[in-house]
Order: C-alpha cells, then sequence, then structure tokens
C-alpha cells in the first residue's frame, strides 16, 4: 500500500448544492463545518474526487447528467471533481431522519432524556437496514468504481456520522485500500452505545473498523472509541499506542482539530458584501454586541443560553438599552421533529425575554432565522461578547472563525464541552453548559472586562488559529496515512 495522489473524499453533504430560480440553475455553498473545513482541504488536493450525497432536486438532476461528477467553476479546482451520488428517496429519508439524524447524532452528543426516548422499534430497525445500510452500500460501491478508476491505488477518506459501515464493506472489496474517517462530532463512552440493540451498534463500530486510521478532534474521543472496541466489542485494544487489533488489522485511532483557512477568511472579512453589512451593523449596535452564530440544533443549547441572558438582564438592569443579543440562527433539519419542535421553543423563549425586558425601540435579542453568511462575518467582525454554550461539540468552527477576525477586542465565551475548548479554553471565558447562572455571571465578565485584558486573550487566540490551521490538520492526516500504509 501506498500513499498516492489520488484521494477520494467521502461525506454526505457536499461543497456546492444547486437550485433552480427563474427557471435558472443557482448554485450554493453546502452548510456545516464540515463543508467550511473541507472547503479548505479541498484546496490543498491535487488530483481528487468528492463524493457526496444529491441533496435537492436539482442535485437529482445534476447527478443524472454528470454520473462521472463534475468540476464546479465555483470550487476554483479545475481537478476536482464533484461526484453526486443520487439514491432512493425513501432510503434517503430514513437514513437522514431516522438514523443518522436524530439516532446517532444524539448518542454521539448525549441528547436523550432516557427515560423518553429512544425508543427502538420496528420503524428503527427496518429504517436502520433498508436505509442507512443500504445508502452506506450504494455510497460504497461508488467508492469501489473510483478506487477501480484509479489502479486500485487510492486514498479513500471518509467523514462523518453518516458512513460508519461504509469503511468495511469497501474494505471487504479492495483489501489494499488506504482508508481514514475522520469523525466531526464527539465520541462518547462505551456506556452512551448501550441504548442501541447490539447487533446495530456492533456494526457500527465493526463497520468503522475497517479503516486504517481513524480520526477525531480531541485524545479523549479517541480514547472513548477504543474503550468502546474493548468493552462492546471485546477486541484487543492498546491504549499506550492507541490501537486496536481486528482479524489480523491494526486499526489507528488518532487526534486532529479541525480548523479553518484563516488567509481565506480574513479575505472574506474584507469582501465588498461584507463590509457593506457591517457598515449596517455598526451604524445601529449599542454599546455591547453579545452574538451567536448556531445552526438550530438542540446540541447548540440555545434556548439555556437565552435563559442565561435573562438572568444578566435581571441581575444588571444597568445594561437595559445598552446590549444586544444578536442571535443569528440557521434552520438546520427541519424534516426531523426534534429540530422543528427546537425552533418553536427558540421563537417562544425569545419573545418571552423580549417581552419582559424590552423598551421602547430596545429589543433586548435581536433573532435571524435564515443563512446569511456576509452577515455572520460582519457580526464576527463587530461583537464584544461571542456566546458558544453547546451542550457538546466535536469542535465549533464558530469559534475559531469569528476570533480571527473580531476588530472590537472581542472576548470569547465558549462551553467547556467543545473541542474548541481544549485550544482556546485558556484564553476564554469557560461556560458551564447547564448552569445558567454561571453563564449568565461569565458573560457579565466577558462584557466589563478591561481592554488590554480583552486585547491579550484575542491575541492569543487568533495565534492558535493561525499556527494550527487547517492545513496543519491535513497534514497530520496525510503523514498518519503514509504511515499507515508503509507498514
Ligand atoms: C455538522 C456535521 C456535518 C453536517 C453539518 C450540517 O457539522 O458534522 O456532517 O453536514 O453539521 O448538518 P446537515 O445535516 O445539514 O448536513
Amino acid at each position: 500500500m501506498s500513499l498516492t495522489e489520488r484521494i477520494i473524499l467521502v461525506s454526505n453533504r457536499g461543497p456546492v448544492q444547486y437550485g433552480r430560480e427563474n427557471g435558472e440553475r443557482t448554485t450554493n455553498r453546502g452548510a456545516g463545518g464540515l463543508v467550511t473545513a473541507l472547503s479548505g482541504l479541498s484546496s490543498q488536493l491535487q488530483d481528487g474526487v468528492w463524493v457526496c450525497a444529491a441533496m435537492s432536486d436539482e442535485d437529482v438532476v445534476v447527478a443524472r447528467e454528470s454520473p462521472e461528477g463534475l468540476c464546479p467553476p465555483e470550487l476554483g479546482h479545475d481537478d476536482l471533481r464533484v461526484r453526486l451520488v443520487a439514491l432512493d428517496p425513501a432510503a434517503q429519508d430514513d437514513f437522514y431522519t431516522v438514523i443518522a439524524n436524530p439516532l446517532l447524532w444524539f448518542i454521539q452528543h448525549h441528547l436523550y432524556d432516557l427515560k423518553t426516548g429512544p425508543n427502538i422499534t420496528r420503524r428503527e430497525i427496518e429504517a436502520f437496514e433498508s436505509g442507512y445500510a443500504a445508502v452506506n452500500r450504494r455510497f460504497a460501491e461508488v467508492v469501489v468504481e473510483e478506487v477501480n478508476k484509479a489502479g486500485g491505488d487510492a486514498t479513500v477518506m471518509l467523514h462523518d456520522y453518516h458512513f460508519y459501515l461504509l469503511p468495511a464493506e469497501v474494505r471487504r472489496q479492495c483489501p489494499d485500500v488506504v482508508l481514514h474517517h475522520f469523525v466531526h462530532i464527539p465520541w462518547p463512552d462505551p456506556d452512551a452505545w448501550r441504548v442501541l440493540p447490539p447487533p446495530m451498534r456492533d456494526a457500527l463500530f465493526r463497520g468503522l473498523l475497517g479503516n486504517d486510521v481513524i480520526g477525531f478532534h480531541t485524545e479523549g474521543y479517541a480514547r472513548n472509541f477504543l474503550l468502546g472496541c474493548q468493552e462492546l466489542l471485546h477486541l484487543p485494544v492498546d491504549l499506550s499506542a492507541m490501537e486496536v487489533v481486528i482479524d489480523g488489522r491494526v486499526v489507528r485511532a488518532r487526534w486532529y482539530p479541525i480548523s479553518i483557512d484563516p488567509e481565506a477568511f480574513e479575505a472574506m472579512a474584507e469582501s465588498p458584501e461584507v463590509l457593506d453589512q457591517e457598515r449596517e451593523l455598526a451604524a445601529r449596535r449599542r454599546d455591547h454586541l453579545l452574538l451567536r452564530v448556531d445552526r438550530t440544533d438542540p446540541s447548540k443549547n440555545i434556548v439555556r443560553g437565552f435563559m442565561a441572558y435573562d438572568l444578566l438582564l435581571q441581575d444588571h438592569p444597568e445594561l437595559a438599552e445598552r446590549i444586544t443579543f444578536l442571535a443569528l440562527l440557521q434552520p438546520s433539519r427541519q424534516d426531523v421533529p426534534e429540530y422543528a419542535a427546537y425552533v418553536e421553543r427558540i421563537q417562544t423563549i425569545v419573545d418571552d425575554v423580549n417581552r419582559k425586558h424590552g423598551t421602547g425601540d430596545w429589543h433586548p435579542i435581536e433573532l435571524h432565522l435564515k443563512d446569511d453568511l456576509d452577515l455572520a462575518v460582519a457580526a464576527y467582525k463587530q461583537f464584544d461578547v461571542l456566546m458558544v454554550n453547546a451542550m457538546f461539540d466535536g469542535m465549533n468552527l464558530v469559534a475559531k472563525e469569528s476570533i480571527l477576525v473580531n476588530r472590537r477586542d472581542g472576548v470569547l465565551a465558549l462551553s467547556e464541552n467543545t473541542g474548541a475548548h481544549e485550544e482556546l479554553g485558556a484564553f476564554a471565558v469557560t461556560l458551564h453548559p447547564f448552569d445558567i447562572q454561571q453563564q449568565a455571571d461569565a458573560i457579565h465578565e466577558a462584557l466589563t472586562m478591561p481592554v488590554e485584558e480583552r486585547r491579550g486573550r484575542r491575541d492569543a487566540c487568533v495565534k492558535v488559529v493561525q499556527q494550527n490551521d487547517v492545513a496543519k490538520w491535513l497534514q497530520m492526516q496525510l503523514a498518519d496515512i503514509s504511515r499507515a500504509a508503509a507498514e
């Protein structure tokens, strides 16, 4: 086995999503942290194909027109092919809305209240087989085709919780290919997996163990994975080498904190669209701007964040009319019932807080429920405090993007349960996601911190983000892939 120039990237959501407006095809950037990171990665690949699911109706049309994939000019790389995989709609629905989100996502972010869920019924068992496993098999077929096109000599880089069964399937058909999987979300302790029936959880672990290297954001997640192999599958695990042996093969668990492309992001922060939004924001801002930018995902802990803000306003009446909490929330996974209900809870608490504390033309919370990257970046530049209070979050790239381009000596208020806290926690104000009073007090501390201290903390964060950039994230993985291949 050797590392070749041919890289096959696999992720559920791709770098672009097609639509149709007034009879014309439109192209949008895909959503979420994974796409942000992989877009940086793709600029470093010389010859590659990015395999991803056709998500919109227009994606399906594009997949039919170009079954081998195409190079979208928006990505700016002539030699990066994007290959959209059209799926059976019922299978895709079960895969995404029953198994991947919520089941796997909820387990991995500790979102279940075990008194009430999950309830595994025939519906879930069937969705696992005819949705999750079927989609994984279909993607495996495409990957095997691409490996064969490369003469069997390729490195496959798989991404995230959508494809835990895929590696073992590819391994079965292409025993010598190099398989690397990066898990972008937390990996919980072995007991968290016990909510799944043994055949299901064993299949997920064994599927993932088809890889040569499995990457996580933190050492803790990597260790949890190996402990799961030991306790649930009774496999021999070496926690000092961070390896597990299965069917005579060594599988390595590694950690690489994901990041951003600082130069590209700085350039975007100076684009005319962002500057326009920033001017507008600067003109209407009050003394203090508290900001959050998130998908409307329960793991982001948005409701508790507003509860903390309610307490802050109660405890500090001097802030009245002098502060705005700008919440830029991108609607996410609205076809999953838990996510739709969460948006309703967000709207209710925003109305309550605004009614309780608002005066005249002052709305204590300004809520935007839409995807507006230019506005988000403009707000990154203008915030005084950024709130990231996620219950659990694999990394959280908003923390890295926003502190990099902030122009007001802004302070990060960062949950201790984010991967980002491992790198930036020393320079942030730490938030305890379930302690609402602590969050209110910490936000107050951040708002009233002397400017020199704020500047020192921000400079330190920026240095970390610049040093540990997405190029380093990729290099570390490629180095481990080469090592694994050489062995
Ligand atoms: C997270 C996950 C990604 C996912 C993204 C957006 O960042 O790690 O895999 O793509 O959220 O979620 P969505 O379900 O809209 O793709």
